[in-house]
């Protein structure tokens, strides 16, 4: 194929012509037409240790992979003639122009990986000059300006590399925080495939792990003031010690990721906890009882959660906090308060008795108790940006006065939630069950679960088979278009908007651990990836979800040649075949 023919065919036809197609879509990309520029060995012409080495894995990955896009866009004009096929890559003449060093200017050396700080960079090929010339405000925005420039050196065929034409980015991300949620509590998931996680992170520009580290059914963490929690660990061999979890950090942080811990309390609480007194849990030995809901104390097995009552409570409760803390140096901090059960403190004499002293107290009032008590522990750590789930806030047994600086993670009723909690004036993380529940739709774990003993779709239909969801709450299964497509600030009034700082998918482990971890997230994480960094719309404001397409089933593929395992989302014929696998012959079809 002929370079100088494609270019006489206009705008539309050039930008199709460069294969690479990096994700997420910057915010703003402009190729040139001249032609290919060769890449020699690009030399960084830079000092500081972060974007040193953060260079030398985006070079590994160049020279090691000699990619060639997997799926390519087809050339609009190509519609509706499918299959078209999946052009070969350039090659560039030995006389083309050559890039041989990579110059990065960064105005602020020290600014610290923290929420709001500068993600922006800037990326030049110039067919004029032999530097590709980076900028960024700081050392996070240059990493990103690496993991696109990784994706746009793509190999030539005949050993060479090359990008395609001349190229300027000018990029940011829409949103602060962008992130995953993986549970460790649930099931173990081992450091190795943590770190996995991360370079898919990094990859897809996402910056925020949030870590779930513990629930009711196991304590992984060592802990410096109760080594005794670990005996709740699933073995001694699934344990993190105070070096796994400091190495995590810095993995994360040597690619620009940021770690969240998130310590569950005082619901989702009984492993560990009750390793250092008995009495700061209740309920555990309660029978969960989902059977027979007015009596349930948890919503999933195995029951537990901490006496808000019972003083010593705080004094552990601080300790923990205060041991993580050492560990975790970012400076938000989740502290869970999710899903309170009621019935479950019918096991505590303290809260009993409590409730006897003055007849008129309520759940509510309990939930007050714990806030008025933990959240002075939870400020006792300088700068410290405390987060919980909504329910503290949105369910019925709130709190009634939750302070409006904690950051609240939103997952029930989609868009109703997000604008209570924003026009209520709390920062809030959007990870709407309904959209961005990673776990959703694999039936359920429950085990002596007679709704599966039946020889027929009980009601013949879809979403209400096996008395419910197939067995999953939050089903159906959430694709990648579910997720891309959701315009998670509808009906937000402009103030609202601010208080939307990003998103979260959560991947909750009860069917998940090192064997699927990484095809349960990816590639799906990484369509939510750009729908934060540069959205789902295209600069008329329509739909971009059918562009994504090619540019998503690229990705899969370059994570999984990166080493993050992802899943496949097609049968391969739809990658080679560019739209052929479309429901809709209109390429609009998505409004
Ligand atoms: C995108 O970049 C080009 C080239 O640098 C510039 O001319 C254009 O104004 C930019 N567009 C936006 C929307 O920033
Ligand atoms: C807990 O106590 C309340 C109020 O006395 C009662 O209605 C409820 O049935 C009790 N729950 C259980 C699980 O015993
Ligand atoms: C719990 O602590 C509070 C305040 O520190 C104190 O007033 C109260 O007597 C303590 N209660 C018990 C049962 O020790
Ligand atoms: C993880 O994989 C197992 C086995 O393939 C499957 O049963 C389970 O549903 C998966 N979990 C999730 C959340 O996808
Ligand atoms: C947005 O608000 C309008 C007017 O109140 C309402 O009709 C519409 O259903 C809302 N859209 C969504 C997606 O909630
Ligand atoms: C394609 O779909 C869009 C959105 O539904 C619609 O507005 C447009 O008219 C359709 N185009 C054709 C050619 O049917």
């Amino acid at each position: 194929m002929k370079f100088s023919v494609l270019t006489t065919l206009g705008a539309l036809t050039v930008a199709s012509a460069v294969q690479v197609n990096p994700l997420p879509a910057p915010r703003n990309i402009t190729w040139g037409s001249s032609g290919p520029i060769r890449v020699q060995e690009l030399k960084l012409e830079h000092q500081s240790a972060i974007v040193t080495s953060a260079w030398n894995r985006a070079w590994k990955s160049i020279t090691t992979l000699q990619w060639v896009p997997a799926a390519v866009e087809a050339p609009i004009s190509s519609y509706p003639a499918f299959p078209t096929s999946t052009p070969n890559a350039k090659r560039a003449t030995p006389e083309a122009p050559a890039v041989r060093s990579v110059q990065v200017h960064i105005a602020d050396h020290h600014a610290d990986l923290q929420h709001g700080v500068d993600e922006s960079y800037t990326l030049e090929v110039s067919q004029h000059v032999p530097a590709i010339r980076i900028t960024a405000k700081t050392p996070w925005g240059a990493l990103h300006a690496f993991t696109t420039l990784q994706q746009l050196v793509i190999s030539d065929g005949k050993g060479g590399l090359i990008i395609e034409q001349p190229v300027k980015i000018q990029d940011a991300p829409l949103y602060p925080h962008r992130g995953i949620m993986i549970d460790t509590g649930r099931n173990f998931i081992s450091v190795r495939k943590i770190l996995e996680q991360i370079d898919g992170l990094a990859l897809s520009k996402l910056n925020v792990l949030h870590w779930h580290l513990d629930d009711a059914q196991s304590w992984p963490m060592e802990m410096r003031s109760y080594p005794e929690m670990t005996k709740d660990a699933y073995s001694p061999r699934e344990i993190y010690t105070e070096n796994d979890m400091r190495r995590v950090v810095a993995y994360a942080r040597a690619r620009g990721v940021r770690v969240i811990p998130e310590v569950d309390i005082p619901g989702h609480s009984a492993s560990g906890w009750q390793q250092v007194d008995p009495q700061i849990v209740t309920c555990t030995n309660s029978w969960w009882s989902n059977d027979v809901w007015e009596h349930h104390t948890a919503v999933e097995p195995n029951p537990g959660q901490l006496d808000i009552i019972y003083n010593k409570t705080y004094e552990v409760v601080e300790n923990v906090y205060q041991d993580l803390s050492r560990i975790f140096s970012d400076s938000f901090f989740h502290v869970g308060a999710d899903e309170l059960q009621a019935n479950c403190y019918n096991f505590s004499s303290h809260v009993m008795d409590w409730f006897a002293e003055d007849p008129s107290r309520t759940y509510n009032d309990l939930a007050q108790y714990w806030i008025d008590h933990a959240v002075p522990i939870f400020r006792g750590v300088e700068n410290r940006r405390i987060m919980m789930w909504e329910d503290i806030v949105l369910s019925t047994e709130n709190a009634h006065d939750v302070p409006k600086d904690i950051v609240m993670q939103s997952w029930n009723n989609g868009l109703e939630n997000i604008k209570k909690l924003t026009s209520a004036g709390y920062d809030t993380v959007v990870s709407s069950a309904d959209f961005m529940y990673l776990d959703c739709g694999h039936g359920g774990f429950v085990t002596n679960d007679p709704r599966y003993n039946e020889q027929s779709n009980p009601d013949g239909s879809v979403n209400f088979n096996y008395g419910g969801n197939g067995g999953s709450w939050c089903a159906p299964y959430k694709t990648w278009q579910r997720i891309y497509d959701y315009d998670f600030t509808t009906n937000l009034t402009a103030s609202e908007v601010k208080h939307v700082i990003g998103a979260e998918a959560p991947l909750w482990s009860e069917q998940v651990d090192d064997i699927n971890i990484s095809n349960e997230l990816w590639p799906r994480a990484a369509a939510l990836g750009e729908l934060v960094w540069s959205g789902n719309r295209d600069k008329n404001g329509h739909k971009r979800t059918n562009q994504l397409t090619q540019r998503l089933l690229n990705f899969r593929e370059y994570l999984v040649a990166n080493g993050v395992l992802a899943n496949a989302l097609v049968p391969k014929w739809c990658l080679k075949n560019p739209h052929g696998c479309d429901l809709y012959q209109n390429q609009t079809a998505i409004a």
